[in-house]
């Protein structure tokens, strides 16, 4: 078995900025340097992997990526402190270290026949693309998608040319939000809880996976609620800070989960009447 502390180089294919700002997103295509670990590697969307740099540090992120786009990795990374800083200076043709994948995924193979309802802010949407991607792949094994995202102005969007891409293609209908008004923008002014409203899915045979800031969440859950949406048609993932990512270290506990190896991905079934889960 493969020692679970030991990480696979990766070289990076392309890098390229999603959003401007002191904290902005960029994302990560890569593959393995020794092309051998494609023959053993496997995820699912929702898994995640520690990246890092030697003599620096490494973090959590979700693989952004689904499992169906085939030949490479991505990860969309938020510059926050000193493991992402050093990541962002990384260009194609570098390389970082990758260990995993590590988690649990959304259950898509329950999902099949129903409707899936995807409500995301700012870098939440990087867990959710790999579940549209692998729909997307998948395509009549779900119902209708539909796809919530909201940030804080246009430029803060992360995969914008992938939005329109699936409005024009048909595969999902998608409703962008902004925080505040903006010249020439046609979509949604206002919060992604609203918008949520503002959309109304229904519960019926549906889904709802939902992942961004803790206040969004907060208030998404509430109005999944009062749409009729039960706590176990509603997913979303947990990013607690996480040290081993394999369950050894007691980092990342809310109450008796261990968010790294008994999720990320949670229904809310299993979180509501844990607190710390959304503080
Ligand atoms: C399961 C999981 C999936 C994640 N997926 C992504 C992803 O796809 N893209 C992405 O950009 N980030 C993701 N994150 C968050 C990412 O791990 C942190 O931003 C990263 O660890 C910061 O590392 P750093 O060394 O640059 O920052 P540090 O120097 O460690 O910290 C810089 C600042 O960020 C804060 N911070 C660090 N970690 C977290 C955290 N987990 N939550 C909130 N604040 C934090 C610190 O308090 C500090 O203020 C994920 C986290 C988890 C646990
Ligand atoms: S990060 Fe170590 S136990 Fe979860």
């Amino acid at each position: 078995m493969k020692n679970p502390y030991i990480p696979y180089e990766v070289k990076i294919l392309e890098a390229r900025y999603e959003t401007p700002g002191d904290r902005c997103i960029k994302t990560f295509k890569v593959t393995f340097a020794d092309e051998k670990v494609w023959d053993t590697w496997s995820h699912l969307p929702g898994q995640c992997a520690m990246v890092g740099i030697p003599g620096v540090g490494e973090s959590m992120f979700c693989i952004s990526s689904s499992p169906t786009e085939k030949g490479y990795l991505r990860f969309s990374i938020m510059k926050m402190g000193k493991n992402t800083t050093a990541l962002h200076e990384l260009e194609a043709g570098d390389s970082f270290y990758v260990r995993g994948p590590l988690g649990n995924n959304f259950p898509l193979e329950e999902w099949k026949g129903k409707n899936v309802i995807t409500i995301g802010g700012g870098i939440g949407q990087a867990p959710l693309r790999p579940v549209i991607q692998w729909i997307r792949d998948n395509r009549d094994d779900y119902g209708e998608l539909t796809v919530i995202y909201g940030a804080r102005t246009s430029a803060d969007h992360c995969f914008k040319d992938e939005f329109e891409e699936l409005n024009s293609c048909g595969d999902a209908c998608c409703h962008l939000a902004i925080d505040v008004e903006e010249e020439g923008w046609p979509h949604f002014v206002g919060f992604v809880p609203q918008l949520l409203m503002e959309v109304s899915p229904s519960p019926e045979n549906a889904i709802a996976v939902t992942c961004g800031p803790p206040i969004m969440i907060k208030f998404v859950l509430q109005n999944l609620e009062k749409l009729g949406f039960t706590p176990d048609q509603v997913y979303t993932t947990l990013e607690n800070r996480m040290k081993c990512g394999i369950g050894k270290c007691g980092r990342c506990n809310v109450g008796h989960l261990y968010v790294c190896k008994d999720g990320p991905v949670f229904s809310y079934a299993q979180i509501k009447d844990i607190p710390e889960a959304f503080a």
